[in-house]
């Protein structure tokens, strides 16, 4: 296929071609003052020690904390939090972290607090700083990092969904990193990788109360807490519904069908069959 030539401005790009985490840094100036701000040029500059990079501005809060107090922890933002993070520049200091409706807790090894809705953090101490045209490149040593102890205790192929960090594409625009797939040859893929499990759910005559309906949305969310939910919502023409989940066996999938609450008290019953994707990454299904 033929190329196009591209703008080199990162500014025009759409599709970006080189997108970034987007996390939130917390500082605190000398006076202990704390302050939170979205940075996404950012990455892992070293192993030995382990050291990452982001790239900023000297007349920023945080890099001017940074310089002063000589640390910063790094926030990852997740996807209930992206819409919130890209709308809060428009805010400063402690206005800023009053109108996230974030909070704060110390650190355990530098004295920059970290954002306690996010669902991991590294605690970094500056190792040094480099001007680069107008960029400014900080880079800091991960001393402690955290992760939310469920997503540690969640079979490795469903930790990133349950991470659900966020990266920057352009402006107003941010992708989510949900799918973790194997590098590796099609033979060796893990069992199961492409099934999913339909539910579909059936009105009865047992009337909806919106009591049970928020029961029903509460199973709903526990399934995407634990990285198990695909694809959920009504029919429009009121008959039922359908939820499409991830499971280990059919028997794992009937059991989180029968645990809604809207099976358990019988407002709707529901059909449940194994379901084989069939796209692009498979090559649909060695068809394609
Ligand atoms: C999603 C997102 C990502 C951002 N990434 C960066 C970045 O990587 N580097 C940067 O200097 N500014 C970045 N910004 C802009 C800063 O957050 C913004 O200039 C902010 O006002 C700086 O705040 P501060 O003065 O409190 O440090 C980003 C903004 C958003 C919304």
């Amino acid at each position: 296929m033929k190329k196009a030539e591209y703008p080199i401005d990162k500014k025009e790009w759409s599709p970006s071609l080189i997108p970034g985490p987007i996390t939130l840094i917390s500082t605190c100036d000398q006076a202990k003052e704390p302050n939170v701000a979205p940075k996404s040029w950012l990455q892992m500059a070293a192993f030995e020690p382990p050291t990452l990079m982001f790239s900023g501005s000297k007349e920023n809060t945080t890099e001017k904390n940074i310089l002063a107090a000589g640390c910063f922890a790094v926030n990852l933002v997740d996807s209930s939090m992206a819409v919130k993070v890209y709308g809060c520049i428009k805010w400063s200091g402690r206005e800023r972290i009053r109108k996230m409706g974030i909070t704060l807790s110390p650190a355990r090894k530098i004295g920059a607090p970290l954002v306690d809705q996010c669902r991991a953090h590294l605690e970094c101490v500056l190792r040094g700083t480099k001007e680069v045209g107008g960029g400014f490149v900080v880079f800091g040593e991960i001393v402690a990092a955290f992760v939310r102890e469920d997503i540690l205790a969640a079979p490795p192929e469903d930790r990133y969904r349950l991470l659900d960090q966020v990266v920057f594409l352009e402006n107003g625009l941010y992708a989510r990193v949900r799918d973790a797939c194997p590098a590796q040859a099609a033979k060796d893929e893990l069992p199961g990788r492409w099934t999913r499990y339909v539910i579909t759910l059936i009105r009865t005559d047992k009337p909806m109360t919106e009591a049970l309906v928020r029961r029903h949305v509460a199973h709903l969310k526990d399934l995407d807490r634990r990285g198990r939910l695909v694809l959920c919502g009504p029919f429009q023409d009121h008959e039922g519904g359908m939820v499409i989940v991830r499971a280990d066996s059919l028997d794992e999938a009937r059991a989180m069908a029968e645990a809604d609450p809207f099976v358990r008290e019988g407002a709707e019953t529901y059909g449940l069959r194994a379901w084989e994707l069939s796209c692009e990454e498979n090559d649909h299904m060695g068809m394609g």
